[in-house]
């Protein structure tokens, strides 16, 4: 069943609640997931630029991008240094590569499903981000994670309007819904860890 995201963006399914409870009970391997998630955002947006220097939009978005998910890193990496905990080295993560396999070669279907994608995993962690948010008690902490889940409302939505700028004969609708089935069998098949994904 379709999940209508508050500003519009659906997910195919919700987040169950033994997701939410595997990070309570171990909030701080989460928040080692998240800086390596906030790094990787900034990478991924990274890379976009340096695929895309013939398209201007695109390229001035992912460099805003990149700079603004670096700033979440480092904010995350103020999280984990007031509470003493390391980063963590980086693990794999199950979630994003079984997404990244649906993208399909050939030059436009590459880009367009790079951006819904994109979009989709945003869209992913606005939802979690603010399921978070709305359990945490700690007031400081509580508002991080709404500014957070914000943010990547943002995003899901910059992706959508750059595949509509950047591919503008393909069906967006129809591939998002298909990406976000995708997307929710893999979520459906994913062990809840005290992760992002
Ligand atoms: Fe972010
Ligand atoms: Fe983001």
């Amino acid at each position: 069943m379709p999940v209508q995201m508050e500003s519009g963006g659906r997910l195919a399914a919700a987040t169950g609640n033994r997701w939410l409870t595997a990070v309570r009970a171990d909030f701080p391997s989460f928040l080692q997931d998240h800086a390596s998630c906030e790094r990787k955002a900034s990478g991924m947006a990274l890379s976009m630029a340096a695929h895309y220097p013939d398209r201007p939009e695109l390229l001035k978005a992912m460099a805003s991008l990149a700079v603004e998910e670096l700033g979440h890193y480092r904010d995350v990496i103020g999280l984990l240094v007031e509470r003493g905990i390391r980063p963590a080295p980086d693990t794999r993560d199950a979630y994003v590569n079984a997404l990244n396999k649906v993208v399909r070669k050939g030059r436009d279907q590459y880009l367009l499903d790079r951006l819904v994608v994109a979009s989709v995993i945003e869209c992913r962690g606005q939802e979690r981000f603010a399921l978070i948010a709305g359990v945490l008690t700690e007031e400081p902490l509580a508002r991080f994670y709404r500014r957070i889940a914000a943010s990547e409302d943002r995003h899901w939505q910059l992706f959508i309007e750059l595949a509509r700028s950047e591919c503008p004969d393909a069906d967006i609708d129809r591939r998002w819904d298909e990406i976000a089935a995708c997307e929710a069998d893999i979520i459906r098949s994913l062990t809840p860890r005290a992760a992002l994904h």
